[in-house]
């Protein structure tokens, strides 16, 4: 009788069941470890999704907007040169939460095209400009030219006042601008870093009597920061 053979496809199957049975559980273990962390991942991301557009949407509403300048008021009398040179610039902060400090010196100046005909302090350095407010920018400036020593300005000039359409241009010279946060716990966050310069410049065109024609009145200025 032969003996009792164990074969080895039996031996094979036994263990081929453990191994199974050991493979299965592993299979187990790592669909739950992979279900955990895909679960994690997506947790994970929502979050970072989420984190991402509330940061986006904090720094368009802490973007600082330029100021909007435009001319309230203008003119021009006596004789040129030796007369005055009257302005008046509104100045809108459109910031909901910031501030804006002017810490250098402001100055005005008025062209005649390239030619100088006034200039000086448009107003003393260091002062701060509330959220949302409108302040003006005002000032009369000697007038020092266009003179006869310039004399292709100065018959241009002339020819323009008595034609009665004589264009300028007021310019403003911020040196030392900064935007501040104001939040509700009195906190104030620096933005952009630092101090900027910043250039306004207004198109005037005046009538002959010296006075701002229709058209310029509340024109918007531009700006360049
Ligand atoms: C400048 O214009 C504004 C608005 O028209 C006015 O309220 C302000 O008094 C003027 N300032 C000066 C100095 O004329
Ligand atoms: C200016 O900012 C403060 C602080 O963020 C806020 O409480 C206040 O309402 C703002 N002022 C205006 C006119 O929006």
């Amino acid at each position: 009788m032969p003996p009792p053979q164990t074969s080895a496809a039996d031996v094979a199957s036994v263990g081929g069941g453990r191994s199974r049975a050991r493979r299965i559980a592993h299979r187990t273990r790592d669909t739950c470890v992979s279900v955990l962390c895909s679960r994690l991942c997506s947790i994970l991301l929502a979050v970072i999704l989420v984190a991402g557009v509330a940061l986006f949407v904090a720094s368009l509403s802490l973007r600082p907007h330029r100021p909007r300048f435009a001319l309230a008021s203008f003119s021009l009398s006596g004789s040129v040169p030796g007369g005055k040179a009257e302005f008046n610039v509104s100045e809108c902060n459109p910031n909901r939460h910031i501030g804006i400090y002017y810490d250098g010196d402001t100055r005005v100046s008025l062209r005649f095209y390239d030619a100088l005909v006034a200039s000086g302090p448009a107003f003393p350095a260091g002062w701060y400009q509330p959220n949302m407010t409108t302040v003006s920018v005002a000032g009369v400036l000697d007038v020092v030219g266009p003179t006869h020593g310039d004399p292709a300005a100065w018959h241009s000039f002339s020819a323009a006042l008595q034609a009665g359409r004589l264009p300028l241009r007021l310019e403003l010279t911020f040196t030392g601008v900064r935007f501040r946060v104001t939040t509700a716990f009195q906190l104030q966050l620096q933005l952009r870093g630092g101090r900027q310069r910043m250039h306004v410049k207004c198109y005037v065109v005046v009538g002959g009597d010296g006075r701002l024609l229709r058209g310029s009145v509340g024109a918007p200025c531009d700006r360049y920061l």
